[in-house]
């Protein structure tokens, strides 16, 4: 097979720049290792920043999302008992959007079948041949059947576990990490959210968060440290948990039910440099990794597919390269602020295992200094609603 574009990893990524590609007639395929459906099974996140929403309407799948998306115009932290809330659309003029993952992908595949868009599922041992050259290719096997794709370039967005990453040799590759002494312990529930914004909660038990996806499932979190097992966590142990961690006036009004979800999700900050070499461009979790606490996690993989679709437009519809010889570094200087924003969110919002007395009072006092000062609250909703593109 023959495409300008192959692309690997079929999650919003990859989708949604096969999807962009499309709109200025740019073939692409995609590659995904799992089935459709255990992609979209997947629960992963649940807030949109203007700018991924600007692109899906760009990609032309926005109807469903803006007609069934949430406009949120704040959200709440709260200390203990004490609510600090954050009017987004005040301190920077812009809203989110809460519409899931879930519904993101479902839009993307539901529009590229429609366009008659190749998306090969199930594929295995997918290798990146010729990178450095002018022609690289891809080869992998499909239920056994071994198989070739020519290729102008390859995009790699296959998530921190893809063999994208792993393509850029040792030497060249430089990788940033950090991983937290945490997990998200998340669960899904039909029972109506229990406040119309969610809730980032610093408590003496720990971070807990409530969000939610419509006006009848909500989705909670608790931090739980990295031993715990989803198995240890019955319904009930997680409802009397999130309670503690909540202010008692949100608790009082907390409507609990069976889980129709269950997972623990591991904390970690994570950067490859660069995000290119030669025909390769990595983007999204393939790339980097945050911790959820911002919200970070899919609209960095969006700004990277903006970056990304621009640079290739431009080679193919104008002859420009300055957009593909200049994407790693533009990504990247984004991606770090997004990084540097996630890892203080985590910061102030969790109990460490190595947190002495003095540590809490630092967090207080940021939290403190947070409620009080304006300048402040618009730094953190300057960075929530996402930083331009
Ligand atoms: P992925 O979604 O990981 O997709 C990569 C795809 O590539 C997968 O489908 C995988 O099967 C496929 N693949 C892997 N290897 C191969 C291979 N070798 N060959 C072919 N295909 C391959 N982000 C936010 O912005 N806001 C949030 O509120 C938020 N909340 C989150 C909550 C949780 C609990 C978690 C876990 C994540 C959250 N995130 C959030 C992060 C967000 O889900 C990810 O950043 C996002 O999924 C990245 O998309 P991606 O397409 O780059 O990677
Ligand atoms: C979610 O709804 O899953 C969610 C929302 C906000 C976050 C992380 C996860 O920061």
């Amino acid at each position: 097979m023959k495409t300008q574009v192959a692309i690997i990893g079929g999650g919003p990524s990859g989708l949604l720049l096969s999807q962009l590609l499309h709109t200025v007639g740019i073939s692409s395929i995609v590659l995904e290792r799992k089935t459709k459906d255990y992609v979209l099974g997947r629960i992963r996140a649940g807030v949109l920043e203007q700018g991924m929403v600007n692109l899906m309407r760009r990609a032309g799948v926005s109807e469903r999302m803006d007609a069934e998306g949430y406009v949120h115009n704040g959200t709440v932290i709260s200390n203990a008992d004490e609510l600090i809330e954050l009017n987004f659309t005040k301190l920077t003029g812009t809203p989110v959007l809460v519409y899931g993952q879930t519904e993101v992908t479902r839009d993307l595949y539901e529009a590229r079948e429609k366009a008659g868009g190749q998306i090969e599922f199930e594929v295995e041992d997918v290798v990146i041949h010729d990178a450095k050259t002018d022609a690289p290719y891809l080869t992998y096997t499909v239920h056994g059947e071994e198989r070739r794709i020519d290729c102008d370039y390859v995009a790699g967005c296959d998530g921190f576990h893809g063999v994208s990453r792993q393509t850029i040799p040792d030497d060249v590759r430089q990788e940033f990490e950090k991983v937290y002494p945490f997990g998200w312990l998340g669960i899904l529930s039909e029972t109506p959210p229990v406040h119309h914004e969610l809730i980032y909660s610093n408590s003496p038990h720990g971070f807990a968060l409530c969000s939610m996806r419509n006006a009848n499932l909500s989705r909670y979190y608790v931090q739980v440290p990295l031993t715990d097992k989803v198995e240890e966590w019955s319904d009930d142990r997680f409802w009397g948990e999130l309670k503690k961690r909540i202010p008692a006036e949100v608790a009082e009004k907390l409507v609990t039910g069976p889980s129709i979800e269950k997972s623990i999700a591991p904390l970690r900050s994570f950067v490859t440099e660069p995000m290119s070499w030669g025909r390769l461009f990595l983007c999204g979790d393939a790339a980097h990794i945050v911790p959820p606490t911002g919200a970070k996690g899919l609209n960095t993989a969006a700004s990277d597919i903006h970056y990304l679709f621009e640079a290739l437009k431009a080679h193919y519809l104008e002859g420009d390269d300055s957009g593909i010889e200049g994407y790693s570094e533009k990504a990247l200087l984004r991606v770090w602020k997004a990084e540097r924003f996630s890892w203080w969110m985590t910061n102030l919002l969790h109990r460490f295992p190595d947190q002495g007395p003095f540590d809490i009072k630092m967090q207080q006092a940021e939290l403190n200094f947070l409620r009080d000062n304006e300048d402040a609250q618009k730094v953190l909703a300057q960075n929530y609603v996402g930083l331009p593109y």
